[in-house]
Parts: C-alpha cells; sequence; structure tokens
C-alpha cells in the first residue's frame, strides 16, 4: 500500500487549467500566433517561463523578442490569469476533490500539493484548502520544472515518504513525466488519449478507489 498522496493543483483539484488556457490564448491572438486547446496540452503543468517559449516556438517568433519584452508578456498573461481567479470559490473546486483530501486526511496518509504554480498560495488560501496539506511545494520553491521531478521529490522529501510510496494526481503530459521519473505511482486525471504513459487514468477525482491505494 502506499503512504503519500502528491497532487498537483490547476487541473487536479480546482478548476483553473482553463484560466490559464483563456490567458495564453488572449496573448497569442495579441501576437497573431496559432494557438488551439490542443497546442494548450503541451502548456499544463510546466512553467510560466516555458510557457511562454513553447507558445513563441509554435510560430517561430521565438528569437524574436527581447528579455524586457518576455518578461512584459508573462506579466500581462498574469494579470489577466489574476483577474481570472479573482472571484474563485469552493464551487470551482473540481468533482471529487474535496471528498478525497477528507478521507485521506481521516486515514492519517500523508498529503503534498506538488505544483508548477506560483499562484498556488493564493489559489490555496482563497479556497481555504491549505490545511489539508502537510506539505505544499508550488512554483516559488523549485527551481526546475516538471518534466523534471524536482518538484515531487523535494514534496516527497518533506514528507518523509519514500517515492515508491507516493501516489501522484496530475492533469498534464509533463506532470506524468515527472511523476514517472520519481519512481510514484501516476494517476492521470483527463483522458488516456493526453496521457497515455500513466499507470492509470480516471476522469475526475471521485473515480479513484482509496481502498486499493491506501489503508
Ligand atoms: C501550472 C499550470 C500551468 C501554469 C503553471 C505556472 O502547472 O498547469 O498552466 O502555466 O502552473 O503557473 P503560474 O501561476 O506561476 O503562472
Ligand atoms: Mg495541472
Amino acid at each position: 500500500k502506499y503512504e503519500c498522496a502528491i497532487f498537483d493543483l490547476d487541473g487536479v483539484i480546482v478548476d483553473t487549467a482553463k484560466y490559464h488556457y483563456f490567458a495564453w490564448a488572449a496573448l497569442a491572438k495579441k501576437l497573431n500566433i496559432n494557438f488551439t486547446i490542443k497546442h494548450n496540452e503541451l502548456l499544463k503543468g510546466i512553467s510560466r517561463e516555458e510557457s511562454l517559449e513553447v507558445l513563441l516556438g509554435y510560430s517561430g517568433l521565438i528569437n524574436k523578442f527581447t528579455r524586457e519584452e518576455k518578461n512584459q508578456m508573462m506579466e500581462e498573461k498574469n494579470q489577466l490569469y489574476l483577474s481570472y481567479i479573482e472571484q474563485i470559490g469552493r464551487d470551482e473546486l473540481l468533482e471529487g476533490a474535496l471528498c478525497l483530501l477528507e478521507t485521506l486526511r481521516n486515514r492519517g496518509v500523508k498529503i503534498v500539493l506538488g505544483s508548477a504554480s506560483k499562484n498556488a498560495p493564493l489559489i490555496m488560501s482563497k479556497l481555504g484548502i491549505e490545511t489539508y496539506f502537510d506539505v505544499i511545494v508550488d512554483g516559488n520553491l523549485v527551481k526546475t520544472a516538471k518534466p523534471d521531478p524536482e518538484v515531487f521529490i523535494f514534496g516527497a522529501d518533506k514528507a518523509l515518504v519514500p517515492y515508491e510510496k507516493c501516489v501522484v494526481f496530475e492533469d498534464s503530459i509533463a506532470g506524468i513525466q515527472a511523476a514517472l521519473a520519481s519512481n510514484m505511482f501516476a494517476v492521470g486525471i483527463g483522458t488516456k488519449e493526453d496521457m497515455p504513459l500513466a499507470n492509470e487514468v480516471i476522469s475526475n477525482l471521485s473515480q479513484f478507489d482509496v481502498d486499493r491505494f491506501f489503508c
């Protein structure tokens, strides 16, 4: 059996992946870059900096901008994202999230957040769910973003749990890769088509069979 559950935030616990997408799509439109929901799959889970590089890469514009211009674009995207999440409340928690957190806490399972987002603490406090987590690792704390395993390794180390005793919940290709590279069990939230490498895929957290994994 496993001892620790590591959750990604955006698109796993809370329905914010769409807001990241809307904000990147607005920037892409301004720059005349063709950017669809399918292109967006590769942006999920990676850092703000790398997302911009991937987005610009879609257009061949990658070397056209100065560092300052890129910083300005990231700032603009983030301000738009912040405006979308300003009113966020518990109704934007994804199906099964709160119930699973409750169950895991009652069973004494270690609960860790492993997110690439620098806005994770803000969202957690707006939703009032920080208290469920034994360890919170977000984009402000890690140097190397997913698919690098750093975020999950750091979280498991802080929770004092061996990597092979951790189950990771992820909605991104990069996050599934990071979990597997950490020697953890990777549960994809979404579709098998989007996350073919996941150990298993469920459509939302209410589908997770807790008894199979945790005592
Ligand atoms: C998450 C999301 C990404 C987002 C990244 C950075 O992992 O899946 O879509 O770009 O975090 O988020 P931030 O809030 O720091 O810009
Ligand atoms: Mg995510």
